[in-house]
């Protein structure tokens, strides 16, 4: 049986890059699901605490996320949708794995040395032991499949070390190793501003990103004054090369329109920028406003998102728990 998990940090509004490269993704695994797998989509506020927060701001970008999980398709009849912070074993589990975490597999981790800059000493413990909560969040279900994007790959195979780690020691096969599913080329949204940076909430300029709720006018203003370059459109996808502008809003046509690169590049062929730029807008729209209301719509109801987070712990408190009692009894704590 397949336990799918994935999880986005509640950490500001969610875009396009966040869309194509994970949450779309999601909905066509459950949409093509096994009736038996388990499908669980995770809102990781306790990742989120790694960089500073503030709490009100928090708790509504928590509700923002549930609203853009079911906004894009995410059924909560069918993927159990929850906050992490409501499942107590997530951080149970995660003193269990940080006991068996050489600090020489954290120390290689290119992210925690990209986050943490120039000041090692000033970054908090949680930014560094980050990677051992996300193989925490993964194992706790015993999950098999895992779809994250590129940037995450290297953290998904510490979760494998650990797993095998833990299993090896205590002499069990009781984790699975998960699987990553990393999330293809299409996945890769870059900045509107700089083809050559990924698309991210923390970018300072709101015109790098088309945000899940971002309405019509604003989508086309963002199109329209994304960086290109003085050249029209190429005719082949290895021009594409040296072009990261280019390839980044082709390649935002192709995931939207669900086509190949290839047969976008040779649609446009030639063409100016503009010409482009408004078909763009056209499709962007038609594929994102439906999620923007959905999401606003959403939003309006508070209580019904709350149902949903409550019923999301539920289940996943229930599968997580079993497995907590067996990790417990196996690491030899006295249950009481
Ligand atoms: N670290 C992931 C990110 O920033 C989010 C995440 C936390 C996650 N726990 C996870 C993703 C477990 C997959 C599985 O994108």
């Amino acid at each position: 049986m397949s336990i799918i998990f994935s999880g986005v940090q509640p950490t500001g509004n969610l875009h396009l890059g966040n869309y194509l490269g994970a949450i779309r993704n999601w909905v066509a695994m459950q949409n093509r699901a096994a009736v038996d797998a388990k499908l669980l989509f995770c809102v990781v506020d306790q990742h989120a605490i790694t960089v500073p927060q503030d709490p009100k701001q928090l708790r509504q970008s928590i509700l923002e996320v549930t609203a853009a999980y079911i906004a894009c398709g995410i059924d909560p009849k069918r993927s159990v949708i929850f906050n992490q912070s409501t499942v107590p074993g997530h951080a149970q589990l995660n003193w269990v794995l940080a006991c068996h975490a050489p600090l020489g597999w954290l120390n290689r981790m290119t992210q925690f040395k990209e986050k943490s800059g120039k000041h090692k000493d000033q970054a908090v413990l949680g930014l560094y032991a980050y990677p051992v909560l996300m193989a925490a969040d993964i194992l706790l279900y015993r999950a098999t499949h895992v779809p994250v994007g590129e940037d995450q790959k290297q953290h998904l195979e510490l979760a494998r070390d650990l797993a095998g780690a833990y299993n090896r020691h205590y002499g069990v096969e009781f984790f699975p190793l998960p699987e990553p599913i990393i999330l293809g080329q299409a996945a890769r949204i870059m900045s509107l501003r700089d083809g050559s940076k990924k698309m991210s909430k923390s970018d300072e300029s709101d015109y790098s990103r088309i945000n899940l709720t971002d309405d019509a006018d604003i989508i086309a203003l963002k199109i329209q004054k994304a960086k290109t370059d003085p050249l029209p459109l190429p005719g082949t996808a290895e021009e594409l090369a040296n072009r990261p502008e280019a390839e980044n809003l082709l390649g935002i046509y192709a995931a939207l329109a669900d086509q190949d690169i290839k047969a976008v590049v040779a649609q446009f062929a030639g063409q100016q920028f503009s010409g482009f730029k408004k078909q763009l807008t056209e499709l962007a729209v038609a594929q994102l406003s439906p999620i923007t209301q959905t999401m606003r719509r959403l939003l309006a109801d508070p209580q019904y998102l709350h149902g949903v987070l409550r019923d999301g712990s539920d289940a996943a408190n229930h599968i997580a728990q079993p497995n907590l009692v067996n990790i417990y009894d196996t690491v030899g704590f006295w249950r009481a």
